[in-house]
């Protein structure tokens, strides 16, 4: 390599336009320089002359492919209402998380590693949605298990709640969209229906929406975080259950602009405040 035409700063930039790209892994030791590669050999039928060989002449025209179906146009709005049809059969969490995993309807599986469902109690009095696994998650297969997820936990410690105990973890989304790019409102819409019966099955007491993609969706607006985070919002869901939701901000942004966290303690606060009204007690 030139090391004068690949200076470290356009060698670091390259990389992280791969990552941001979706591209997080190398699947091989060397590079491969596909220029340098000879021109590919024509394809060889199994059992059939080298190509070199004088072809026989054909006695019969070959055999056409097979038709081959449409693709299945995906987030299409007949997706979304298959998804929402799955979610209201399912009677149960075990059930929706089952109905998840096999559900082929969301392109993002395709580039996932792991299926990310929940993680905590279910049946928690506090249900905690936030927006989409990232790649800690995707390896894991859990909900916030990176460092957003390691502030999430130090947040709700201070209020004497842990995971193991007292709090239920989902995203709206459940497979990381390439390279952590914000999912597409198709991709939400059709898990959404999934994360709408999930929140009808766990019943929480209340809802905290991490993020403004979360609390978007979830309550169906236009508005965004700063405007949303600290009032308490009703999230309805299908079966006519209405559910306090708290709107706040998402810890990766609280890890970007610490300055936020003071009013995300306020909302913190607000939390603990309607969970003590509602007559839950949390035991530190
Ligand atoms: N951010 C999210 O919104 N959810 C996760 O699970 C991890 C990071």
């Amino acid at each position: 390599m030139d090391a004068a035409a690949f200076p470290p700063e356009n060698v670091a930039a390259l990389l992280r336009w791969y990552v941001d790209h979706g591209l997080d892994e190398t699947i091989g030791e060397e590079a491969v320089d596909r220029f340098a590669l000879p021109p590919p050999a024509a394809a060889q039928v199994p059992g059939a002359p080298p190509s070199n060989a004088i072809a026989p002449t054909p006695v019969r025209p070959p055999t056409p492919p097979p038709a081959v179906r449409a693709p299945v146009p995906l987030e299409s709005p007949q997706l979304v209402e298959d998804a929402r049809e799955l979610a209201r059969r399912c009677a149960t969490i075990a059930e929706l998380e089952e109905a998840v995993r096999a559900f082929e309807g969301c392109a993002l599986k395709r580039t996932a590693k792991n299926t990310v469902f929940a993680d905590g109690v279910a049946g928690a009095p506090l249900m905690i949605v936030g927006e989409a696994p990232g790649a800690d998650e995707d390896r894991l297969g859990k909900p916030f298990v990176g460092v957003s997820g390691q502030l999430l936990d130090r947040m709700f410690a201070a209020l004497g709640m842990s995971r193991e105990r007292d709090l239920y973890i989902t995203n709206i989304l459940f497979w990381r969209p390439p390279g952590n790019r914000t999912p597409t409102l198709a991709e939400q819409a059709v898990c959404l229906a999934f994360t709408r019966r999930h929140i009808e099955l766990a019943r929480p007491k209340l809802v905290v929406l991490a993020g403004g993609t979360s609390a978007k969706a979830m309550l169906d607006t236009t508005e965004g975080i700063m405007r949303l985070r600290g009032k308490w919002a009703t999230v309805k869901l299908d079966d006519g259950t209405e559910m306090p939701a708290m709107p706040t901000f998402h810890p990766a942004y609280l890890l970007r602009t610490p300055a936020s966290k003071r009013q995300s303690w306020l909302d913190l606060l607000a939390i603990d405040k309607k969970l003590g009204e509602l007559g839950v007690k949390v035991s530190s």
